[in-house]
């Protein structure tokens, strides 16, 4: 059995937790070390990890370790594209936080960088590994619904004010958009429940209400993001980005290059907070109501004039783990993955495309929500991804 060596490049932000499934649910696991440039980070990831780890300031010389051979990248996106390329040139297993960049190209160049070094590039879109995803895909591939013909996304995101307007999340610089930042896990799984890709968007949106909050934090003042239902209303929010110039609501709509066609609707001020997706085939519709936890997915496969009961319910139950029970089975899935070539549920050729249609999606919204196509990708990476990166 090969052991692995996992580093963090971004020690202890939301996501710093994240790598201890490794070791949790496989044997030969260990975490060896972390680089961040906050010495609060390093701190923290210490005090969590045990005090014998290694750390660093400079991400480069965790990457020159010999016991380190898998790295996590939990750092903010807009330096995925650098670490990612950096780590994959090392030769090390690159288990990389969604977004997999902030632009197309930065995008192609981290999988141009994977496919000359042949190092494992694995993706954290972990809504492939949600129990309510998972469902929904099982009945839509066994044909429940007939063929996939359109698919409408919904989310709400109650927490929205707290984590995206607070931090380095709330500028275009960091992130492109929020369409793309939080939309590139709904694209994703609407890519994924649709069998296809985006090649065509309109996308629509605007700043609203968090830019009407007058409480601002300094901008030298590094927000740790903090959750409470107290913040209400938002426009109530104290401690906001002093530079929020990234949409609050956002909507974009989709045709895939197998003719479904799609939408996904964004809203970062409401009460409540889940993902409504309704997916609508030649023979039913079936949506799932709660995204995690105890939800239901319904299934509708005969007629009724007006709203009626559903024709199958699903009760999904709560499963243990961060996000639904979803990050425990993506750390396995990558461990999996770099050891034994086990096929995941994520891919990279995936994310590139979520981006892609969340860019192209932004700048729609931006230019007047002129409709643009997204670009293909180069055959060469589809293929090479598409074969397991061998
Ligand atoms: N898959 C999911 O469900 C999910 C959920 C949340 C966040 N994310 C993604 O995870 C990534 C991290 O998000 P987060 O919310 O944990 O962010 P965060 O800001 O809470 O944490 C980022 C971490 O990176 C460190 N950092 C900042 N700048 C750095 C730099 N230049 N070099 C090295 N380290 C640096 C910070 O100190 C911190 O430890 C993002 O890409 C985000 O999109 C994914």
């Amino acid at each position: 059995m090969k052991e692995i060596g996992i580093g963090l490049i971004g020690a202890w932000g939301l996501r710093g937790e994240l790598a201890a499934y490794g070791p949790q649910n496989r044997e030969g696991v260990k975490i060896v070390g972390a680089a961040d440039i906050y010495d609060a980070s390093l701190e923290a990831f210490l005090e969590h990890y045990g005090q014998d780890c290694y750390t660093t300031k400079d991400y480069r010389e965790l990457l020159s370790r010999k016991d380190v051979n898998a790295v996590f990248i939990l750092s903010p996106d807009f330096m995925h594209e650098e670490h990612a390329i950096a780590a994959l040139a090392a030769g090390k297993s690159v288990y990389l936080e969604k977004p997999l960049a902030t632009t197309i190209e930065g995008c192609e160049r981290i999988l141009n960088a994977a496919y000359k070094t042949g190092s494992k590039l694995y993706l954290g879109h972990n809504m492939r590994y949600f129990p309510a995803i998972l469902k929904m895909k099982e009945l839509i591939d066994a044909g429940t619904i007939g063929e996939v013909q359109a698919i409408w996304c919904r989310h709400f995101v109650s927490y929205g004010g707290d984590a995206y307007f607070k931090d380095w999340h709330s500028e275009r610089a960091n992130t492109t958009g929020l369409l793309l930042q939080k939309g590139a896990h709904d694209i994703d799984v609407i890519h994924w429940l649709a069998g296809g890709y985006s090649r065509q968007v309109v996308g629509m949106g605007k700043l609203s209400v968090y830019n009407r909050c007058k409480d601002t934090r300094p901008e030298d003042h590094i927000t740790k993001v903090t959750f409470s239902d107290e913040n209400w209303p938002p426009l109530s929010q104290k401690g906001m980005s002093p530079k929020i110039d990234v949409e609050d609501h956002s909507m974009v709509m989709m045709t895939l290059n197998n003719g479904v066609q799609a939408s996904y609707t964004q809203c970062h001020y409401t009460p409540d907070g889940f993902r409504n997706y309704t997916v609508i085939g030649t023979e039913g519709r079936l949506e799932n109501i709660g995204d995690h936890g105890n939800c239901t997915i319904e299934v509708h496969t005969t007629r009724q004039f007006t709203k009626k009961d559903p024709d199958q319910i699903h009760q999904l139950f709560p499963v243990e783990g961060s996000h639904g029970g979803a990050d425990p089975e993506i750390v396995k899935g990558f461990i999996d993955f770099i050891r034994d070539g086990v096929k995941p549920n994520t891919n990279p050729i995936a994310a590139r495309e979520a981006v892609a249609a969340g860019v192209a999606a932004t700048e729609s919204l931006r230019e007047n929500c002129s409709a643009k196509i997204v670009p293909e990708l180069d055959p060469k990476l589809i293929s090479y991804f598409e074969n397991g990166q061998k």
